[in-house]
């Protein structure tokens, strides 16, 4: 028998959903493009290492993330899964009419608690970013999807600073009066502390009767990601975003780093006795068989005469 767990621990649940957004969080800030075949394989990989939940791509404008441009290829060469549910995010009504084209039956909607970044990213308001969420929503159920909400720079901004909590509420709120009841908040920039990301948590309990429907998307900047999801978790947060290899970032936040790396998540859950599901060498193989592809691609690039030696176009941070 295991030992108790110490007091401190008490609210730590004893599984986590982990939600592994590396081919869609991750690839969209990778320099090189890869493949859709790579893709597809980089997610079935994933789901072969027992994750239930995979964001699998994005249906935004192919000028601004030009990484995910074949999302429609990627989606259409996934077998489905029993018990696998494969996300793709989706920025407005024309995305969402790309999505069902590709037979997507799981999307995730995403608007911010920061005006200025709401505005880089998206290139409307927050207002404007809900109205369009309104759209997508009612379409989506009118069809039948799964739908979850991200709420970016949920903690602080490189444009603002720091986001008080009430405005992460009100921003959950108006995602919640739409039906967006499961929402994740982002750390885009990796900049929170664990006593701030325990804070929000705790405010949002009071007001929600608990965290169910709550995850936490935690980029790992600076570091800090694996501690702000210990705070998550001694508040009892049980579903968590990780990327492969900890890939990735946000092309329109500036410094923006990947998410927490899905191998020291699940270590780190395992370790603490916190089941995931997810099988951690077939989740290595994964993350490795991935950077080789990139790693490959970059190589390919450099030794074609004429090809540009940059970064892929149009979604250079700040870039447009
Ligand atoms: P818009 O309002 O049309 O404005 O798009 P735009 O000027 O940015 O449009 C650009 C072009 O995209 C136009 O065509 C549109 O017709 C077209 P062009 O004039 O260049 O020929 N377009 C589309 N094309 C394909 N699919 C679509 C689509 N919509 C418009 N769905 C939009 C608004 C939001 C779509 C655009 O600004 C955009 O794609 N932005 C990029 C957003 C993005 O992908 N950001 C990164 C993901 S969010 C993130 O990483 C944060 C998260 O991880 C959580 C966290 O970390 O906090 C989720
Ligand atoms: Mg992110």
């Amino acid at each position: 028998m295991s030992a108790p767990r110490p007091a401190l621990f008490a609210r730590c649940p004893a599984s986590v959903r982990a939600v592994e957004v590396g081919p869609r969080d991750g690839l969209q800030n990778e320099p090189e493009l890869v493949p859709a075949a790579v893709k597809v394989a980089f997610v079935e990989a994933l789901a072969g290492a027992g994750h239930r939940h995979i964001e699998v791509a994005s249906f935004v404008s192919p000028r601004r993330v030009p990484q995910l441009s074949d999302a429609e290829d990627v989606f259409r060469a996934l077998r489905p899964r029993e018990g696998v549910r494969y996300t793709a995010l989706v920025p407005n009504e024309e995305g969402l009419r790309r999505a069902l084209d590709a037979g997507v039956a799981s999307i995730a909607v995403f608007t911010a608690a920061s005006e200025s970044f709401s505005q880089k990213n998206t290139g409307c308001s927050i207002a404007e970013s809900l109205e369009r969420i309104r759209k997508v929503v009612s379409r989506a159920a009118r069809e039948g999807l799964r739908v979850r909400g991200y709420v970016s720079m949920a903690f602080s901004c490189p444009y603002e600073g720091p986001i008080a909590a009430s405005r992460v509420l009100d921003v959950v709120d108006r995602l919640r009066a739409l039906g967006v009841l499961e929402v994740s908040l982002g750390d885009t920039t990796g900049a929170a502390f664990p006593d701030q990301v325990a804070r929000l948590l705790e405010d949002l309990a009071a007001r929600h009767g608990g965290l169910a429907g709550f995850a936490l998307h935690l980029h790992d900047t600076h570091r800090r990601a694996l501690a702000n999801a210990l705070a998550g978790l001694l508040l009892g947060i049980e579903e968590l975003d990780s990327s492969s290899g900890g890939l990735g970032g946000c092309p329109f936040a500036p410094g923006a780093k990947g998410n927490v790396a899905t191998e020291d998540l699940v270590e780190l859950l395992e370790g603490m006795g916190i089941a995931t599901g997810i099988d951690l060498a077939r989740q290595r193989d994964a993350s490795a068989g991935i950077r080789a592809a990139l790693a490959a691609a970059e190589l390919k690039r450099r030794s074609t005469p004429g090809s540009p030696s940059g970064r892929a176009g149009g979604s250079r941070p700040g870039g447009r």
